[in-house]
């Protein structure tokens, strides 16, 4: 099975780098699934529901969520009924919503699950006991696992990668908007990245307006981050080649598309 999953869309230039490179990332890797996080697609700040169902159009489907999965009060009136929208697992149980989905489409039957770091990060559960949950659930109905953790730092991804090393297909990583380059298979076949990186403005600063970051940095003030309209774009992703009878990884790609790093068919 293949899949294609496309790191943390940010507002609307994200969401256009989408429409512009879906179909070709499609031509190129025939992905059978692909998912996106979207915590950031309203603007930086979570998701709405036409933006969950413009996503499903432009040809994602599956989209997993982060810290900021609550930011748009309208999710709790559609978290419920929306079968491909997933957030974090780890959250209270209190939260609307689920943290996995199992999708089929081509044959193949996949398990997302999308988990949320603790470490500068609110204190939600424990992810890792949350995830041995989740996989027990999920290896009944098929090997093929797909985990977004959503996370600060470093440590506590490549901490969480060797904990599921040959437990699921593909761990990524998100929410740090930069994508690290240490792309590997685990010795017991997981695949791994520690941040896919963002799809939005390239020219800001984590998808922020720059000014407005540099104003903050260098006086302490309070100050707006908001997420430009124009401007150029970045997309960044991890296409994910899996065998269908072990759920392990056979091999990876990681993707960086911008001015710099020009799309190739
Ligand atoms: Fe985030």
């Amino acid at each position: 099975m293949k899949v294609l999953f496309i790191g943390d869309i940010v507002g609307s230039i994200g969401r256009t780098a989408v429409e512009t490179y879906l179909p070709r990332l499609k031509r190129k890797y025939a992905p059978d699934v692909v998912i996106a996080n979207g915590e950031n697609a309203a603007a930086g700040r979570g998701i709405t529901r036409a933006i969950y169902q413009e996503l499903l159009m432009t040809g994602v489907d599956v989209i997993t969520m982060g810290n900021h999965t609550w930011d748009q009060k309208e999710i709790f009136d559609f978290i419920d009924d929306a079968e491909f929208l997933i957030r974090p697992a780890n959250f209270s149980d209190e939260a609307p919503g689920k943290g996995m989905t199992t999708i089929s489409k081509n044959g193949h039957t996949l398990s997302v699950i999308n988990l949320h770091g603790r470490t500068f990060l609110p204190p939600h559960g424990d992810p890792f006991a949350k995830a041995d949950e989740l996989i027990e659930e999920a290896k009944k109905v098929s090997p093929l696992i797909f985990v977004d953790f959503h996370a600060e730092t470093t440590s506590e991804k490549i901490a969480m990668g060797w904990y599921l090393d040959g437990r699921v297909s593909t761990l990524v990583g998100t929410h740090t908007h930069v994508q690290t380059a240490d792309a590997r298979i685990y010795p017991g076949g997981t695949a791994y990245i520690t941040d896919v990186g963002m799809t939005g403005p390239y020219d800001e600063v984590l998808g922020m307006n720059k000014e407005s970051v540099i104003y903050r940095f260098k006086t302490n003030m309070p100050t707006r981050f908001e997420v430009p309209k124009q401007g150029r774009e970045v997309l960044s992703g991890f296409f994910v080649d899996l065998d269908d009878k072990t759920g392990l990884a056979k091999s990876f790609e990681r993707i960086y598309i911008n001015a710099d790093y020009p799309f190739k068919a």
